[in-house]
């Protein structure tokens, strides 16, 4: 009989027998990746995902920020099977369909800012990342641009030339795309100018107009600085919202583009609908991807209709637009209005980020608890005082989860991203923050 998907159900420590045959052929035939989870994901529903041996995992890292309502939403099954019947592939790259251009005017709606927006649709985050790159060249005429130290934006050569969040992603890959500089980011538990927030007054963003632009990059060279509104990769980072607000200033006196990439945070993670409507900041462009369409490969790159490349053929791809996984975006959209799916991840999100500082109350090793919304990770070092990283400690209270039936993910060095799908209910946090506490004894004793 099968599972039911609604409790978590181990039969068998991960990787099992069937898992293991497939890792092992993946392992043949695939291009090395970093698969470093052991399981073999076959069925979900909801916040639950089964394994190819039957086990049943609660899922509190949601395809890493991919299922943010939960695994096979129902109205979205229905849009991409309905869809898929109809008709699945017409080439935008030439002609219209009546899906591409009905989403287009859904996200001038949703995307902050009080002006008209035009959007590129991609098929994955890199894309979306390449397509700014692009349309901020081309509206400024300027080869240069800023990103930041630890983020990510993708793995394609343009936007792993802004990628720096580990140096494994960029080894054997120069010549990169030239002209970017990366400055430290707002990581205030471990301020790269050992600095105090808010004695500091911000200097890391204010270095870049003092020293930065000043010494090192001229600024009416500088098409874009490319910002994760909060770090993804490099460890959920959260800024003050005075370094937001002190960015968007300077790039507007230089007349810089700010690109906001939410293709982590956004579409809905933090209990709005992007992150960087907490800081109160409009960006002239805005990358998304991942939770747009529910799992099915779509992105897009969103921007003020000023800075259209209007130059026909320049700029496009083959599945942009594509109808089936547009369908599912159009789907996702109406079911996050129908069924308040921020204003429950705002809720959820607060009552998950209450029991987090309790951890940090109670373990040594809990050093930072940060997030907004279902954004959310707790940071493991050795002990409170030295804040020194523990990446062992770490890994082990990620795979211990895993074992005993939660996933969650590891984010910057020595962090644990706990990013649940925004329909998750408090009986389900309650279990997930009932197996890492038990972990994180497991872990340290
Ligand atoms: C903030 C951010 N930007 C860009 C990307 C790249 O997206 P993709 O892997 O779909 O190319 C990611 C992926 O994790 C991301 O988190």
């Amino acid at each position: 009989m099968a599972n039911s998907l609604d409790k978590i159900s181990m039969k068998v420590e991960p990787p099992g027998p069937e898992a293991q045959k497939i890792i092992e052929r993946d392992k043949k035939f695939m291009g090395t990746m970093n698969k470093v989870m052991p399981v073999v994901g076959v069925r979900g529903k909801g916040l639950y995902v089964e394994d190819v041996d039957g086990n049943v995992y609660l899922d509190f890292l949601s395809g890493i920020a991919v299922n943010n309502l939960g695994h096979c939403p129902p109205p979205v099954v229905k849009a991409v099977q309905d869809q898929v019947a109809k008709l699945i592939h017409f080439p935008g790259i030439l002609c219209s369909q009546p899906l591409e251009g009905e989403l287009a005017s859904e996200l001038n709606d949703i995307v902050p800012g009080n002006f008209t927006k035009k959007t590129y649709f991609t098929c994955t985050g890199c894309n979306a990342i390449d397509s700014a790159i692009k349309v901020t060249r081309w509206a400024t005429k300027r080869p240069r641009n800023i990103a930041f130290i630890g983020a990510f934006h993708g793995k394609s050569i343009g936007a792993l030339s802004l990628t720096c969040s580990k140096n494994a992603y960029r080894k054997g890959f120069m010549p990169e795309m030239p002209g970017v500089t990366h400055i430290p980011y707002a990581y205030c538990y471990r301020c790269p100018y050992k600095m105090d927030y808010p004695s500091c007054d911000v200097y890391c963003a204010k270095i870049i107009e003092e020293q930065y632009l000043d010494h090192v990059i001229p600024p009416e060279e500088v098409a874009a600085i490319f910002v994760e509104p909060i770090q993804g990769e490099g460890g959920y980072i959260v800024p003050p919202k005075q370094w937001h607000k002190e960015i968007r200033k300077i790039t507007e006196k230089y007349g810089i583009l700010e690109v906001a990439d939410e293709i982590q945070s956004g579409f809905g993670r933090t209990g709005k609908w992007w992150a960087i409507e907490q800081f109160d900041v409009v960006p002239d462009v805005l990358c998304m991807a991942k939770g747009i369409a529910s799992g099915m490969p779509m992105s897009a790159c969103t921007f003020n209709e000023k800075y259209d490349i209007k130059q026909p053929g320049a700029h496009a791809t083959t599945f942009a637009g594509n109808l089936v996984t547009t369908a599912a975006a159009l789907a996702t959209i109406k079911m996050f209005r129908d069924e308040k799916i921020l204003e429950n991840a705002a809720k959820q999100g607060a009552y998950l980020l209450k029991a987090e500082n309790e951890m940090k109350d109670k373990f040594e090793c809990v050093g930072d608890v940060r997030g907004i919304g279902l954004m959310t990770a707790i940071e493991i070092v050795k002990d409170k005082k030295s804040k020194a990283i523990d990446m062992d400690t770490r890994n082990k209270i990620v795979m211990g989860c895993m074992k005993a039936g939660l996933l969650t993910l590891f984010c910057g060095v020595s962090s644990i991203r706990i990013i649940p799908a925004l329909t998750v209910n408090q009986a389900q946090i309650d279990t997930a923050v009932g197996i890492l506490n038990e972990q994180i004894k497991l872990a340290t004793k």
